[in-house]
């Protein structure tokens, strides 16, 4: 599959933006080439030059930690961003469409509302897995991207392997795996198949199990025609060199992450347990996240008693196929703890005769 034909015809011509720092990358020792202020920055660390475009020294570390080559990496001000790249790269606002497979991250449909591409939901089935044949029958030749997310936000769960790999090797557009929450997960994720599939977009984010939300770095892996298309479109500078500096730190303490994630992942197994105990608990989802999918008695009036207690939780209520439903972050162990003593003192409001 050649997926430049995919792309949308403007995109295709595009003669993308040439910064400074892509048209000179050697040493000197004066820079008046890109209209910066050589006197340095008010602060104790100099920002004053921007940062490298395509940030080949995170990309390299990043390339090391998951075993794919960095030309094969696209850093993104977030997923969130690398979502919104897709949509311009390959949909024709007002005449192509994508499919999402609710219930899902709201960010999919509401990127495609900003960039006016037309949605096609397939719910997934009750035990939150794919309907392949609404995915069939959805697909047109407008169809050009469909967001699987697995682990799947908000019900937690992996999406089946064999299913995916059919939505992989039957449609004829982009298919993009979200894995946000893949460090929490005992699925395989999907970053070594990027030879196998052209059509593939992996995203992945530092916002979970790395604990960098604050500094938006996401991840898109795929081919390098598809790495191409996206750094073609990108803001020039779409990274921030505080944001490049901070992470590369950060991706020294892979011992230290995994410890965490590893604690979270007891910690959601300890939640679990402790939640069956709860008469208010109705369900609680299989998860491969770092949070619980939990069916309550109340819903609603249980997320506003917590808020009243300061504990905030994801009302999930009025999602299709999640009614009466929160999701739950797992927190630290002192966390878990003060919400379980709440959630035990919790009494229903009682009708009055
Ligand atoms: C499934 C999923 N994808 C992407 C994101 C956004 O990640 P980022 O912080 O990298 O934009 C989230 C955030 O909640 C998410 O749940």
């Amino acid at each position: 599959m050649d997926i430049l034909q995919l792309l949308r015809e403007n995109i295709r011509k595009l003669v993308p933006y040439s910064s400074a720092r892509d048209e000179f990358k050697g040493e000197a020792s004066v820079f008046l080439d890109a209209n910066e202020n050589s006197f340095g920055s008010p602060l104790e660390t100099a920002y004053n030059r921007y940062p490298d475009p395509l940030q080949w020294r995170l990309k390299e570390k990043i390339a090391q930690i998951k075993g794919v080559p960095p030309q094969h990496i696209f850093l993104g001000n977030g997923s969130d961003e690398c979502i919104d790249l897709l949509y311009r790269a390959f949909c024709n606002p007002g005449k192509d469409n994508v499919i999402i497979c609710p219930p899902t991250y709201g960010m999919y449909e509401v990127s495609a509302n900003i960039n006016d591409v037309e949605v096609r939901k397939v719910s997934l089935d009750a035990a939150y897995q794919l309907n392949l044949t609404g995915i069939a029958e959805a697909v047109d030749e407008h169809t050009k991207l469909i967001f699987l997310c697995s682990p799947n936000n908000p019900t937690g769960n992996s999406l089946a392997r064999e299913d995916v790999e059919m939505v992989l090797n039957g449609f004829e557009g982009i298919v993009v795996i979200d894995e946000a929450y893949i460090n929490f997960a005992k699925q395989r994720s999907f970053i070594q198949e990027l030879t196998e599939y052209p059509n593939l977009v992996v995203l992945q984010t530092l916002s979970k199990a790395w604990g960098l939300a604050a500094l938006r770095i996401g991840i898109a892996f795929g081919s390098l025609d598809m790495i191409d298309v996206l750094n073609k479109i990108k803001a020039p500078y779409n990274i921030s060199q505080a944001s490049q500096e901070l992470a590369l730190k950060a991706l020294e303490n892979i011992e230290l992450v995994n410890n965490w994630t590893r604690e979270i992942v007891q910690e959601r197994e300890r939640l679990r347990e402790e939640f069956s105990q709860l008469p208010l608990v109705k369900n609680i989802y299989p998860s491969d996240a770092n949070f619980l999918l939990v069916k309550t008695s109340d819903g609603k009036p249980i997320y506003d008693y917590l808020v009243a207690k300061g504990i905030i939780v994801r009302d999930r209520s009025r999602v299709e196929l999640c009614e009466g439903c929160l999701r739950i972050t797992v927190g630290t162990a002192a966390e878990n703890d003060r919400l379980l003593s709440e959630l035990r003192s919790y009494q229903p409001a009682t009708g009055h005769a």
